[in-house]
C-alpha cells in the first residue's frame, strides 16, 4: 500500500505564523508537524510515501525529510498548484499510485492511542473499498459528519453541515483501493471550488463498500487548523512525553521497532540529536532490551 502525505495549503487561519512557513512544518511541541501524520502511516506498515506541498514549501520538505532512509521509508514529492481539495491528492499522486492501493493523510492530523496499530492494521488489510476513521467530537458542523445506523453501517457523510446528525467526526485518514484514482477525476468542484473528499467517500458508500472505524474513547484525533488547537495539541504531546517518558511520533523509534533501520543507523541520529530529549530517547533504546 502507498501512503500520501497532503501538506498544501496556505495556512490563512494561522497567518501571520505561516506566511513565511508552511503550516505542517511548525512544531507540535517538539517535533514538526509532519512527523505525526508520517508516524501514522509507518505505524500502518506503509513505507513507500508521497509527500504532496505548495511550489513554495516542497524543498522544505525535501530538506527536512530527504530520501525517507533515515527511517527506513522512501519519500516521494509532488506539488500542489493550488489548494484545490483534499480529493486532488489521487490526481496529483496518480503516478506514484500506480496499480496500488493508497492511504491518505492530512499533514496536520495526530492521532493517539494504544489500539492504534490494531485499527491500522484493520483498515489496511481490506482488500477493497474504502475505510473511513470517524472521532466522537464536541463540535461536529467544522467536519465531514457520518450518521451510523444501529448496525454501525454507514448511511451518509455530510460535508461541514449546520445541524449535524451526528456527532461522528470523518477524520483526516482514509484507506482506498485502487478505484480511488478513477473515482477522484469524477469529482466536480464543490460550492468552496475544491474536490471534496467526502464526495469521493460518499462514492464508495452509495455502491456499499464504505467501512468505518469508530476510534472510542481512549483515542487521541488532534488536529491544527487554529492556533489554539495547536497549542492543545503541543500542550498533548508534553504532557504525555514529561509523564511517561515516552516519545510519539518518534519515526526512529518506529523504524527501528520495526526493523526498518538498524542500531548503527539509529544510534547515529540519537548522536546527532543528542542535545535534545528526542536525541536521547534514541539513544535510550539502544541500552532497552
Ligand atoms: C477536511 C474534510 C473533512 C474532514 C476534515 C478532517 O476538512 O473535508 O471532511 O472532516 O478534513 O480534518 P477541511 O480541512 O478541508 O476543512
Amino acid at each position: 500500500m502507498k501512503g500520501i502525505v497532503l501538506a498544501g495549503g496556505s495556512g490563512t487561519r494561522l497567518h501571520p505564523a505561516t506566511l513565511a512557513i508552511n503550516k505542517q512544518l511548525l512544531p507540535i511541541y517538539d517535533k514538526p508537524m509532519i512527523y505525526y501524520p508520517i508516524s501514522t502511516l509507518m505505524l500502518a506498515d506503509i513505507r513507500d510515501i508521497l509527500i504532496i506541498s505548495s511550489p513554495e514549501h516542497i524543498d522544505n520538505y525535501r530538506f527536512l525529510l530527504g530520501t525517507g532512509e533515515q527511517f527506513g521509508v522512501t519519500f516521494s514529492y509532488t506539488i500542489q498548484p493550488k489548494p484545490q481539495g483534499l480529493a486532488q491528492a489521487f490526481l496529483l499522486g496518480r503516478e506514484f499510485i500506480g496499480g496500488d492501493p493508497v492511504a491518505l493523510i492530512l499533514g496536520d492530523n495526530l492521532f493517539f492511542g494504544a489500539g492504534l496499530q490494531d485499527l491500522l492494521t484493520r483498515a489496511r488489510r481490506r482488500e477493497s473499498g474504502a475505510t473511513v476513521v470517524a472521532y466522537h467530537v464536541d463540535r461536529p458542523e467544522q467536519y465531514g459528519v457520518i450518521t451510523i445506523d444501529e448496525h454501525g453501517r454507514p448511511m451518509r457523510i455530510v460535508e461541514k453541515p449546520a445541524a449535524p446528525e451526528s456527532r461522528w467526526a470523518v477524520t483526516g485518514l482514509y484507506f482506498y483501493d485502487n478505484r480511488v484514482v478513477d473515482i477522484a477525476s469524477r469529482v466536480k468542484p464543490s460550492a468552496r471550488g475544491e474536490l471534496e473528499i467526502t464526495d469521493v467517500n460518499n462514492a464508495y458508500l452509495e455502491s456499499g463498500e464504505l467501512n468505518v472505524e469508530l476510534m472510542s474513547r481512549g483515542f487521541a484525533w488532534l488536529d491544527t487548523g487554529t492556533h489554539d488547537d495547536l497549542l492543545d495539541a503541543a500542550e498533548f504531546v508534553r504532557v504525555i512525553q514529561r509523564r511517561q517518558g515516552v516519545q510519539i511520533a518518534c519515526l526512529e523509534e518506529i523504524a527501528y521497532q520495526k526493523g526498518y533501520i538498524d542500531r548503527e543507523s539509529l544510534a547515529a541520529r540519537g548522536r546527532a540529536f543528542a542535545k535534545t530529549a528526542y536525541g536521547q530517547h534514541l539513544l535510550s533504546l539502544l541500552t532497552q532490551s
